[in-house]
């Protein structure tokens, strides 16, 4: 197994590896390790199915099945379709904006997630130049540069985070295909509190736990004094060596901290342009610090 890193704020690629079969325990651990050093893993070339694609994301953690489950490969309901790509009965084959926005998956959810794996099938080509980016901000960087009078004002602190903020941003949009959450989905992830400040579990190092997709407000915090140091919090993560783009190839799959980073996927393809990812959310089930000790 080989890591190249980018060079840049995150981002490494990992080579000489098949995800087809089973990583050893050493390329496990190396792997995990990479995971919380880099934040963005690309495995490029790989060819595995949906079964052996599942076994890799979930030797990392428990995977998920969202609650807005639309759509999934077959008999696989923990492997989501991302795609804006209609099946031959004239039905979508995923979901087509997943992700349009910075956000951090799963933050609203009381169990979070370590970590997102995509595995590109097909990514949309134009000039020669490949569309639909997914753009990260660092997380650890994004703390480590706070003011220190902010790091005093956020410790301890806990926010509200709420599916429903972004899920109603996306909804509204022209061209959504989603739909309003009914009452069961919307009560099957209530608002939850999150620290602003953790320590992650690969690195042990804090990162920032904040962003725009799913944060409403800082707990115990009166309206305005919330709102203006999460306005902050956002405009500072915005910093341009906080942020890294991967450029998809087919065949890529692509593994990235859902605790130390943002991400937002860019939809600058049309709907003619075909893109279709397997995604798999892998949940923060494992003792990670002795995993990587
Ligand atoms: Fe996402």
């Amino acid at each position: 197994m080989k890591i190249t890193p980018s060079g840049r704020t995150l981002g490494a690629r990992i080579e000489g590896v098949d995800l087809s079969t089973p990583l050893s325990d050493a390329d496990f651990r190396t792997a995990l390790r990479a995971l919380g050093q880099y934040g963005v893993l690309c495995f490029p070339r790989q060819t595995c199915g949906v079964p052996a694609f599942a076994d890799f994301a979930r030797r990392f953690g428990e995977l998920e099945i969202n609650v807005a489950n639309l759509y999934f490969e077959r008999d696989f309901p923990e492997i989501m379709i991302l795609s804006n790509m209609m099946g031959s009965d004239g039905k979508p084959l995923g979901l087509n904006d997943a992700g349009q926005g910075w956000h951090t998956d799963m933050s609203y959810s009381k169990d979070i997630a370590l970590a997102n794996v995509l595995h590109a099938q097909k990514v949309p080509m134009r000039n020669g130049k490949s569309l639909g980016e997914t753009q990260f901000r660092n997380m650890h960087a994004a703390y480590d540069e706070l003011p220190e009078e902010m790091k005093a004002k956020l410790e301890g602190r806990s926010a509200t985070h709420d599916f429903e903020k972004f899920w109603e941003v996306m909804r509204t949009r022209p061209g959504s295909r989603r739909a309003k959450l009914t009452p069961e989905q919307k009560a099957k992830k209530p608002p939850v509190s999150q620290p602003l400040v953790r320590v992650h579990p690969l690195t042990g190092r804090k990162v920032l736990y904040a962003n725009p997709g799913y944060t409403m407000s800082i707990d115990g915090m009166d309206e305005l004094e919330s709102g203006l140091i999460l306005d902050y919090l956002f405009r500072h993560q915005e910093r341009a060596d906080f942020l890294y783009a991967h450029h998809w190839a087919e065949g890529d799959v692509l593994m990235w901290d859902n605790i130390g980073t943002v991400h937002n996927a860019v939809a600058d393809y049309m709907p003619y342009e075909h893109r279709y990812m397997r995604r798999a959310q892998v949940m923060a089930t494992l003792d990670y610090p002795a995993l990587v000790a």
